[in-house]
């Protein structure tokens, strides 16, 4: 029984971070996608929100589980029974930041692996951050995100 993590800030979920849930979902047997409850850094969604739009986005998906971590990701891992850590990598800008964050998570657990996924071509040009831009400025974002989390950015950030 494999368990995987799929950490991040999901602020909030685009197409992107669904696809390589469906396709990490693949490669275990358990996926527990966990929101990083970093209030410190002002996310435009609560972490319930966060969680709200994740556990919409992957309802129809089979042995994926929401949940949320603060503290050390490795010792969050570790207290799920996971020894998979997996992230995705768009462009080599970020590998640098992965590469790091990889290296620091097996100096901290050798036992756990970090696994990369290359992000799908159709979506590696997106970051939550971009798309929020985008809708701020009036910009149309349908196929970026799902459906939810449009209308959603929509009522928080146009106020409709
Ligand atoms: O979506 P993000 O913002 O790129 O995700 C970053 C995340 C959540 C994976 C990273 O910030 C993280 O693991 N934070 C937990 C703190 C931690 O373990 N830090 C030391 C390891 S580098």
């Amino acid at each position: 029984m494999i368990t995987g993590i799929y950490p991040g800030t999901f602020d909030p979920i685009t197409n992107g971070h669904l696809d390589l849930i469906e396709r990490g979902s693949h490669l275990v047997d358990r996926l527990v996608v966990s929101v990083l409850k970093n209030e410190h850094k002002h996310p435009l969604f609560s972490l319930d929100e966060r969680k709200a739009m994740l556990g919409e986005a992957v309802s129809g998906l089979g042995a994926v589980e929401v949940d949320s971590f603060d503290g050390l990701l490795v010792d969050y891992a570790a207290a799920k029974g996971a020894t998979i850590i997996i992230r995705g990598i768009r462009a080599v800008s970020d590998y640098e930041y992965e590469l790091q964050m990889a290296l620091m998570n097996r100096r901290l657990n050798p036992a756990i692996e970090t696994v990369f996924l290359m992000a799908h071509e159709n979506y590696s040009f997106i970051s939550s951050r971009l798309v929020k831009e985008v809708i701020k400025l009036g910009g149309n974002v349908s196929g970026l995100v799902p459906a939810n989390v449009e209308a959603r950015l929509k009522a928080r950030l146009l106020g409709r």
